[in-house]
């Protein structure tokens, strides 16, 4: 047996999807192949400590049973920025705990967002999933639909608002004027349907604005689709393979985050029952998408089908989608011939070959050497 590969799985977190975190987590540990690799847990509170430790699994196996919070399990260790500190570092003292990848099962702020990508560059470390630009591009609806936009990517009709900063009679004026109603209101930076809500009428805008609002000042107001709802999963880095398409059948009036996590209502069909053609045009927009947000790693790319007019619309790219053992993301690649544990294995090898390439790029500028007397290089200084 060669040597295993020091795996770091980071998750929990101080998001609102905290819990999901530690399910998807859960089901990656269960398929990182023991022969391979030795996982390294790292469970990150709800307030925010880091801790790693047999005790740390723990956590893991509650959240299972359990949705109530968990206390932090295992010794708090902490990972310097510094890429000469050799890993994370016992908060107590002791030898530092080196790890060759790292694979952070966070999803949301702090995780998702770029945020997490940006300690992990500073300590120089592989890590699996999106870098710093396209996690925090994924993770703001205004931002990503202006992307895809650009990209030539049909997306639905939005405005950016910000909580506080209109009254709610101008903002419904521009409802009214640039998308109507029903339209959705959404916090920009925020997963899992939470402070998402469906307007009907102008009335009920001050209430949504609100609720969004206490997530995130910055709002995302978007027209009302009807239709049917898909999605597809990418792997890759330059070269982003596509699934086949899963469609989402919500149980309620939309995808919310009971259906998504409490109910588990919502039926899923893979693969989707739709035109070849259809299919085709939906895969490759996912490919379009990853590409428009500069992605790596993976990401799921999740679509409208409008009932009236057929078109495809890009909904939104999530760069860490749930992976839970139920989720849509491992499901689509083991309907398309890729079972979970070959999926992880992937993702650990593109997260080392994107770190090779960039380890090769020259961080500064080296100026041509020239000849040049001692003396005259004395004179510009
Ligand atoms: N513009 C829209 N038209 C119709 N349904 C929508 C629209 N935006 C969101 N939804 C519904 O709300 C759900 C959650 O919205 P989404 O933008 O995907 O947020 P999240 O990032 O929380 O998943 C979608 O899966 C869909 O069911
Ligand atoms: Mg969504």
């Amino acid at each position: 047996m060669g040597k295993r590969l020091r795996v770091a799985v980071v998750y929990g977190g101080r998001s609102g999807e905290h819990e999901v975190s530690l399910r998807s987590a859960a089901a990656v540990i269960a398929n990182l192949d023991p022969e391979r690799y030795e996982v390294v847990p790292v469970a990150i509170g709800k307030e925010g400590s880091w801790r790693t430790g047999p005790e740390s699994l723990e956590v893991l196996e509650r959240a299972q049973r359990e949705l109530a919070p968990i206390p932090p399990h295992g010794h708090e260790v902490t990972l310097p920025p510094d890429p000469t500190r050799g890993g994370l570092v016992p908060v107590a003292g002791g030898p530092p705990i080196a790890v060759d990848v790292v694979f952070p099962v966070l999803h949301g702020t702090y995780g998702e967002d770029g945020t997490i990508q940006g300690l992990l560059e500073l300590a120089a470390l592989p890590y699996v999933g999106a870098g710093v630009l396209a996690s925090a591009i994924g993770m703001d609806k205004a931002l990503m639909k202006s992307a895809f936009r650009d990209a030539g990517i049909p997306v639905g009709r939005w405005l950016v608002a910000h909580a506080g900063a209109e009254s709610t009679a101008s903002l419904a004026r521009r409802v009214e004027a640039e998308l109507g109603f029903p339209c959705f209101v959404k916090p920009a930076n925020l997963g899992s349907s939470v402070g998402i809500s469906k307007v009907k009428q102008p009335g009920g805008l001050a209430a949504a604005v609100a609720e969004a609002g206490a997530y995130d000042p910055k709002l995302v107001i978007e027209a009302a689709i009807d239709g049917r709802e898909f999605e597809v999963a990418v792997l890759g880095n330059d070269e982003p393979e596509a699934s086949v398409v899963g469609e989402l059948v919500p149980s309620r009036e939309f995808y919310d985050y009971a259906d998504k996590y409490v109910e588990q209502g919502a039926r899923v069909v893979i693969p989707a029952a739709l035109p070849e053609t259809t299919a085709a045009g939906m895969r490759s927009m996912a490919l379009r998408a990853f590409r428009a947000i500069d992605c790596t790693g993976l990401a799921r790319v999740d679509f409208f089908l409008e009932q009236a007019t057929d078109r495809i619309l890009v909904n939104e790219i999530n760069t860490m989608p749930g992976f839970t053992a139920i989720s849509m993301y491992p499901k689509l690649w083991e309907a398309s011939g890729l079972p979970f544990a070959a999926l992880v294995d992937r993702l650990i090898a593109l997260a080392r070959e994107r770190h090779a390439v960039r380890s090769r790029r020259q961080l500064s500028f080296t100026p041509p050497a020239r000849a040049s007397s001692p003396a005259a290089s004395q004179a510009r200084r």
